[in-house]
C-alpha cells in the first residue's frame, strides 16, 4: 500500500437524502451529519492524518429555505459549543475558512472562541468550510491583489502560484491530497478548486450520516494504490 494522504478534504452531502429515506424531516439528517463528523474527525486522529477539512455551508447553501438555513446555524451553534471539551482533549485544533462574517453573531463569536481556545492543539487541525466558495475566495484575493498594485505596493509580475495562494484562506495548509464526497455526486460545487488542483478524488454512495471509519479506510485503500503523476511520467 502506498503513501497515507496528509490532508484530507471532505464534501459531507446527503444529509437531505437521508432523512427522506426515513421520512424524517432534514434537520434529523443534519444532526446525523454532525454526529458523524466527531467519529471521522477520531478515526483521521486513529489513523495518523494531520490535516482534514469539511465543508460544512457553502456560499450557494444561504440560498437554501429560511428555516433550513436556520436550523443549520443553530447545530453549528451547538457543535462549536458541545464539542470544545472534546477538542481540547484530543489534540484538534479547529479552523474555519469561508465569509465567516455572514455567520449569525452567535455562531461567529463561539466559532473564534473555539478557535482561539484550540490553537495550540497539534494532533489534527480540523479546517470548517462555513460560508464558503471557492470562486468567492479566489475573487476576493484577485481584488485584494489588484488593491495593492494600484497602491504601487505590488508588481504584477511578482504574483507567482505560491504568492497567489498565500492571499486564500488555506494559506499555510497544504492542499488536500484525497478530496472525499459522499452521495455519489460527481461534482465539487464550488469546493477548493484551487487547492484541489492534483487532489485524488473518491466519489462513495454512501449518505454522509452513515459515513465512518470502514468507509474512510475503503478510500485510504484505494489512495494507497494510486500513482500521482503530476503530469510527469
Ligand atoms: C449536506 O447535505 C449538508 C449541507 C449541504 C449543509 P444536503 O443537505 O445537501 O443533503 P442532500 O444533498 O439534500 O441529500
Ligand atoms: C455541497 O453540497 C456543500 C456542502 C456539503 C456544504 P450541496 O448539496 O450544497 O451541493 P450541490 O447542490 O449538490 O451541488
Ligand atoms: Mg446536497
Amino acid at each position: 500500500m502506498g503513501a497515507s494522504p496528509q490532508h484530507i478534504a471532505i464534501i459531507m452531502d446527503g444529509n437531505g437524502r437521508w432523512a427522506n429515506q426515513r421520512g424524517l424531516p432534514r434537520a434529523a439528517g443534519h444532526k446525523k451529519g454532525g454526529e458523524a463528523v466527531s467519529r471521522v474527525v477520531d478515526a483521521c486522529i486513529k489513523r495518523g492524518i494531520p490535516w482534514l477539512t469539511l465543508y460544512a455551508f457553502s456560499t450557494e447553501n444561504w440560498g437554501r429555505p429560511p428555516e433550513e438555513v436556520q436550523g443549520l446555524m443553530r447545530m453549528l451553534n451547538r457543535f462549536l459549543k458541545q464539542t470544545l471539551p472534546e477538542m481540547m482533549e484530543k489534540g484538534v485544533q479547529l479552523r474555519a475558512i469561508g465569509e465567516l462574517d455572514m455567520l449569525p453573531d452567535s455562531c461567529y463569536k463561539q466559532l473564534n472562541v473555539d478557535i482561539e481556545k484550540t490553537r495550540h492543539n497539534s494532533t489534527l487541525v480540523l479546517t470548517l468550510a462555513l460560508s464558503y466558495g471557492s470562486r468567492q475566495e479566489i475573487t476576493r484575493a484577485a481584488q485584494k491583489l489588484a488593491r495593492l498594485a494600484l497602491e504601487g505596493e505590488l508588481n504584477p509580475s511578482d504574483i507567482t502560484p505560491e504568492f497567489f495562494a498565500a492571499q486564500l484562506d488555506t494559506v499555510g495548509m497544504p492542499d488536500p491530497d484525497l478530496l472525499i464526497r459522499t452521495s455519489g455526486e460527481m461534482r465539487l460545487s464550488n469546493y477548493l478548486l484551487w487547492q484541489l488542483s492534483y487532489a485524488e478524488l473518491w466519489v462513495t454512495p454512501v449518505l454522509w450520516p452513515d459515513f465512518g471509519g470502514e468507509e474512510l479506510d475503503a478510500a485510504l485503500e484505494d489512495y494507497g494504490r494510486r500513482q500521482r503523476r503530476y503530469g510527469k511520467r
